[in-house]
């Protein structure tokens, strides 16, 4: 299996009415209104939905990095009007140790091996003031054999240790859809990832799915991490 090509994938990523936006990004955009951030920083920010959804949360600086340009092309034009978001394609534009919060949102799974995720995270570490937080969420690695209403994968349970395993996942609003290649990590692999970092695991939330018709799925589709930089 090859990995996603995000250059050829982002207008159709970007189109889908992905359930997280009602779900995980809601859960994201409470804490940070509690939290009150000074300095965001929006780590693989993909198409800026995220940053342009949190209209309620008064945030006065926001940078949004993604290394795909057609992903940054399509975040400067969604986020064109909003004056405290800039929006970045190099890491050598991210401020170090300047961010209260990084959030890092369906990321983790684009990353390929043990060490791109260590290297990813202790980045993030290296942006973030010393006691900011990085807030993660994933698709949540227990279930992914589970069907949820706007995805479903190829995994198999049985190769739940085989850390770094890829597996396929089809993303679907009922109108668009994209296949992806993920990888697979654990949840001890994430911890261990997250301590090798510098981080320190503080709190994590386990996501309900949109409840579609009064049926919801057993199951949570999602999970949200939050550690503190050491
Ligand atoms: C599934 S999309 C998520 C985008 C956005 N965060 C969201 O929640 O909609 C994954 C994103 O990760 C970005 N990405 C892939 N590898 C990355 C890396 N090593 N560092 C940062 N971002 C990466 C891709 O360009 C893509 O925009």
């Amino acid at each position: 299996m090859s990995f996603t090509d995000w250059e050829a994938l982002a207008t159709q990523y970007s189109r889908i009415n992905d359930a997280r936006r009602d779900t995980v990004f809601v859960e994201i955009a409470r804490w940070l209104g509690e939290r009150k951030p000074g300095a965001l920083l929006d780590y693989g920010g993909g198409d800026g939905s995220f940053v342009c959804g949190l209209t309620q949360v008064p945030i006065p600086e926001i940078v949004v990095f993604d290394p795909t340009p057609t992903m940054v092309a399509l975040a400067q034009e969604k986020c064109a009007h909003l004056a405290h978001v800039s929006v970045v394609g190099s890491v050598e534009l991210i401020a170090p140790r300047h961010f209260d919060v990084a959030t890092f949102n369906a990321v983790w799974m684009s990353l390929r091996s043990d060490t791109e995720c260590v290297e990813t995270l202790s980045l993030i570490h290296g942006f973030l003031r010393p006691g900011g937080t990085v807030v993660a969420s994933v698709t949540h690695p227990c279930f992914r054999a589970q069907r949820f209403s706007t995805y479903r994968t190829d995994f198999d349970n049985a190769r739940y240790f085989e850390d770094g395993s890829q597996f396929l996942v089809e993303m679907s609003d009922g109108l668009e859809s994209v296949v992806l290649i993920d990888t697979h990590w654990s949840l001890g692999a994430m911890v261990r990832q997250l301590r090798k970092s510098g981080f320190q695991i503080e709190e994590l939330r386990e996501i309900r799915d949109r409840v579609i018709d009064g049926w919801v799925a057993p199951a949570s589709p999602w999970l949200v991490l939050y550690a503190r930089a050491q």
